[in-house]
């Protein structure tokens, strides 16, 4: 029976709702949070190490505080004050907490620290979700590749490695392309292997750079981070160490799609250009002006004048990212013409598009794609989050959308997106949080 940890557990999130007034442009500048996806595994990886480290612009979302009493849970010490975390995890156990794991599936990503630095680990296996099946093969894979020793028991994952992992080659492509958690997780077990480790279709986004970076500041040696092919030699030990967090390319890209359709002039702060060349170019294409300052930290987003559908077809980076297609679809229910949107990382990602064919708009959704015809005007209607970038591509919906629209279950924004309320207002545009 696994040991729950004693203590505080997550407050359960009140049922909240957002009530979105359309029809207001947005403009006026906001600063962009830390990563979502680059703090969820950089947080795990402190566990690597037996001194603290500092990790700084970890955004205060619902997902990172999970993590949070994760690392707590597993014996670390942890404090947070605004962005900034301080892990210290002299001691851990090697058991991740059911009652925290099941609630996040990026909580898998303790796997690789906790069996390199411990010899074992237990995990519970990751729930599914809404946008599909959500498989833990790979990360198995990763770890039986190392010399791990895995069995299934009631519903965990049980890993030991006594005499500890030794590095290998193992290649991370699944059916739906390279695996990002998946690469971190091998990354992470690799580090503290003995030998030389080889990662064959790595995911390259900038989240899994972030976080070799974290790990070499550590002390790791590794090379090819953000390509195909991964090489680490193993270590010793490492070191704890400070970072900064990148900023988060998704909530970037959501209000980047925010600007052209619903503002008159948004700016961007604290984002990354080489971060958002995909979200970028497919703004232009539809017509919209989106310029960086030459610095690349900054972006102005314009609508532009005769805006017009193009079609998206999601993949590994540098490719679409599957985490913005449905804001995207939000912004071409409104575009003259037809646009097609193709998700090939997660084909069932379409839930979004049944809300927002109530409110007015044209979306057939079939195998995989979604057919999009712009309509003239979306119109206020109760909606249901789901998700959470769905949920953040019914907001940018209803901001089009004549009248008040209701979304409920707002918990599934506040996963990943920090403060999303108050970005908006500071926009000009007309928001209120109630208690359900
Ligand atoms: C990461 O999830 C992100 N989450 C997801 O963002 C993102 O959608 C996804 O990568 C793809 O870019 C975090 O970084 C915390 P995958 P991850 O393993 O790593 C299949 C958000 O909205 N697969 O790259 O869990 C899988 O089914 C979230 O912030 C296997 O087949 O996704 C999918 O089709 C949602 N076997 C494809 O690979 C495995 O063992 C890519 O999944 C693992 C994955």
């Amino acid at each position: 029976m696994l040991r729950l940890p004693d203590g505080p557990k997550i407050p359960s999130l009140p049922m909240d709702k957002l009530l979105v007034h359309g029809n207001g442009p947005l403009k006026g500048s906001i600063n962009i949070s830390g990563s979502k996806n680059a703090s969820l595994p950089i947080l795990a990886a402190t566990l690597l190490s037996d001194q603290p480290s500092i990790i700084r612009r970890v955004p205060d979302v619902s997902d990172t505080n999970y993590m949070l009493q994760i690392l707590r849970a597993l014996g670390a010490e942890v404090e947070r004050s605004s962005g900034t975390v301080r892990s210290a995890p002299s001691e851990i156990s090697p058991e991740a907490p059911y009652d925290l794991v099941r609630k996040m599936r990026a909580s898998i990503c303790v796997m690789g620290p906790l069996l390199t630095r411990v010899g074992r680990a237990k995990i519970s296996l990751p729930g599914g979700c809404v946008i599909g099946d959500r498989p833990v093969d790979l990360h198995i894979k990763a770890m039986q590749g190392l010399g791990a020793k895995v069995d299934m028991e009631a519903g965990d994952i049980v890993l030991s490695a006594p005499e500890g992992l030794v590095g290998g080659e193992i290649d991370m492509r699944g059916k739906h392309g390279p695996t990002v958690l998946g690469t971190d997780n091998l990354m992470m077990a690799a580090v503290l292997a003995r030998g030389t480790t080889v990662i064959d279709s790595a995911a390259s986004e900038p989240e899994v750079v972030d976080l070799a970076n974290f790990l070499v500041k550590m002390g790791a040696r590794i090379s090819g981070a953000g390509t195909r092919r991964v090489v680490i030699e193993g270590v010793d030990s490492l070191n704890g160490v400070e970072h900064t967090i990148i900023p988060d390319r998704i909530e970037a890209g959501t209000f980047m799609v925010a600007g052209a359709m619903a503002g008159q002039g948004v700016t961007l702060k604290r984002v990354r250009a080489d971060h958002l060349a995909a979200a970028t170019s497919t703004l232009q294409e539809a017509g919209h002006i989106v310029q960086f300052n030459s610095d690349g930290n900054e972006v102005h987003i314009s609508p532009g004048e005769t805006p017009r559908g193009c079609d998206i077809s999601t993949g590994p980076f540098p490719g679409f990212p599957t985490d913005m297609q449905a804001q995207f679809t939000a912004m071409f229910a409104t575009t003259p013409g037809l646009s097609v949107v193709e998700d090939t990382i997660f084909p069932q990602r379409f839930m979004h598009c049944s809300e927002m064919k109530r409110m007015g708009a044209d979306i057939k959704v079939d195998n995989g794609r979604a057919l999009i015809r712009g309509v003239s005007s979306l119109s206020a209607a109760p909606v249901m989050a789901s998700d959470l970038r769905a949920s953040a591509a019914l907001v940018l919906a209803a901001l089009r959308a004549h009248g008040t629209t209701e979304i409920n279950r707002l918990y599934h924004i506040d996963r990943g997106y920090e403060n999303i309320d108050e970005k908006i207002l500071q926009l000009g545009g007309n928001v209120e949080r109630v208690p359900d």
